[in-house]
Parts: C-alpha cells; structure tokens; sequence
C-alpha cells in the first residue's frame, strides 16, 4: 500500500478490503463448532471507531458474525469488577504457548489455568462472573455491558450456535471437570459452561464490535466502563494472551493489543486513538482470523499504530 501524506481512514480501508480479496488464501472455517463449520469463509469486513467516535468502514460490514472468544475480554472486565484481584487466585496472567482450548497444561499446573483467555481460563472467569446467580442473570450482566459499551441493544445471542456447542463441547466440559476436580470451579460443570456457551454465541456486526471496544481505548472522550488503570491491564493481558499461542506472532506482526474469536473476528486497540474490529471467518493455523491479521498488519504498519 502506498503512503499518503496523512492517512484517511475512508480511503485506506476500502483499498485495505480490496486488497484482502486479491487472492484466494482465506484459511478454513472452524470445523468443531457445526454451525460455524458452514460459514462461508471468502468474507471479510472492517470498522475503525476513532476515540472521538468517527466511525470507517468497509467490505462485509452489515453481516453479523460469531463473536467467539472476543467474549472473554467482556467477561474478564466483568469478573475484575466484581471479585478485583481476588480472581488471580484463580487464574494466571501468563501466556500458555499452547492451543486456545489444549487440557495438558491445566493437569500440569493443578487446576488453574494460565490466563483468562484460553478456554480454562475463561470458563473460570465465567464462573466467577455467574457467582451463586442463574446462568440468565449473569448472562443479562454480559449483554447489559456490551450493549452498553456498544451503545446499542441489538445484539444477541445466537441459541443455534449455542446449541451446536453444548452438543458437541466435549473438550470444555473435559476443561470443566478438570477444574472442578482441582476445587477450582464453585458451579456445576453445565451452569457454568452454559453461561459461557450462551455468552460465546454472540453475533455482531464489525462496526458494533469495533464500539464495543472503545471503552478500552482509554482517552478522555470515550465512556468510561473501567477503570483507567484496569484498562491498560486489560490490553496488557490482550497483547500477551489474547491469540493463544499465536500472541507472539501476533505482536510481531501488528503491534496493538488484540482478542481473536474462532468465529473469523478479531478486536484490536490502538491506546489512545482507536478501536478496531476485522471479520474473515477463515482461519491460520493458531485458530486466529487468516486475512483479518493480515488486514490488521497492513493497517497497523500504515497508519503508524503499533505500540512499539
Ligand atoms: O470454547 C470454544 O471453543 C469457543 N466457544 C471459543 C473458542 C475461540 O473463539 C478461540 N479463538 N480463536
């Protein structure tokens, strides 16, 4: 891509999303979750929402897609606010090195998983944010934050694709039992991994996820949901964490804190300046969008972001 003097982000990303579609290289679908295995994977969207509220967007912005993963960023704001550190009894702030939903580490290290993005780690965070509530109470909670920091009600869960995993989410309820094992999960393995299907089968938009990020932006204008101290912690635990063990190619890559979903999308942070939420549902070989990384390295070295 060449370089203009300043950069626009109306014209960089319509080039950007052309860009995307020169060749056929989109990764495959994610194939455990039936109903995400029939996604077509040759789509690609992007949402830029500056601190200031502006928004740029381009390619498949109306198609609201499986948020995934991108879900544990919300629910870890969540569980900080209700236990605060009290959580990290329960789950670590390291990167694992292994795949997002590997068991072996979780035996290794008796139960308490690496950090709050792999699949124990999240589960645990779920669990914390359900407390003694029903599943309907704490998920009511997620929404009413994500709404909120979207600055919209529609968006929803989608009860197929909740379904779809709770039929076939042996592995996490494997992670589940473990952890109950070990002492560390307070509900039973099917309400907590309930919540945490239900919260993961959330569908939005690029333009609704790249707003849903802005509360981590951390700049005067954008609202504030969190703490400035816990936001910076978050986009700590983002760029250390937030793409399994993909993370480092990841910071190598682009630079900018960021949580992938298995669903194709991606949110990325630019402190200080921006929000931005990329969707391809095809994915590399980390389970990480293909082209939404490649798409986030090409405007994260174009517009001068990276945090480096
Ligand atoms: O638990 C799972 O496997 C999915 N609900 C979420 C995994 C995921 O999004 C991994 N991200 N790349």
């Amino acid at each position: 891509m060449s370089s203009p003097a300043k950069p626009d982000l109306a014209d960089v990303l319509p080039r950007l999303n052309g860009m995307m579609r020169e060749d056929d290289l989109w990764g495959d679908v994610a194939g455990y979750i039936p109903q995400l295995a029939t996604v077509d994977s040759a789509q690609f969207g992007i949402a830029v929402v500056t601190a200031d509220g502006q928004c740029h967007v381009a390619g498949d912005t109306t198609v609201p897609f499986s948020v995934q993963s991108i879900t544990k960023v919300f629910t870890l704001a969540i569980a900080l606010g209700r236990s605060g550190d009290q959580l990290w009894h329960r789950v670590g702030r390291e990167p694992s090195g292994r795949a997002f939903n590997s068991i072996v580490q979780l035996e290794q290290e008796q139960g308490r998983p690496r950090n709050p993005f792999i699949n124990a780690g999240a589960i645990v965070t779920t669990d914390e944010v359900l407390g003694n509530r029903e599943p309907r109470e704490a998920l009511a909670e997620i929404m009413r934050f994500v709404r909120e920091a979207a600055g919209t009600d529609d968006i929803h869960i989608n009860e197929a694709v909740a379904a779809s995993e709770t039929d076939f989410g042996h592995r996490n309820f494997a992670l589940a039992h473990f952890l109950k094992s070990y002492g560390n999960l307070n509900n039973a393995p099917e309400l907590t991994l309930g919540t945490y299907f239900h919260h993961c089968a959330m569908e939005m938009t690029v333009q609704q996820l790249a707003m849903a990020g802005r509360f981590l932006i951390e700049a005067p204008e954008v609202p504030r949901l969190v703490a400035p101290s816990r936001i910076r912690r978050l986009n700590a635990l983002m760029l250390t964490c937030g793409h399994y063990d993909g993370s480092g190619d990841f910071a190598y890559r682009v630079g900018l804190p960021g949580k992938s979903g298995v669903g194709g999308g991606i949110l990325a942070i630019v402190p200080g300046r921006a929000s931005i939420a990329v969707w391809s549902p095809g994915l590399n070989r980390y389970g990480n969008s293909q082209k939404g990384t490649e798409a986030l390295a090409l405007l994260a070295r174009h517009m001068d972001w990276s945090i480096f």
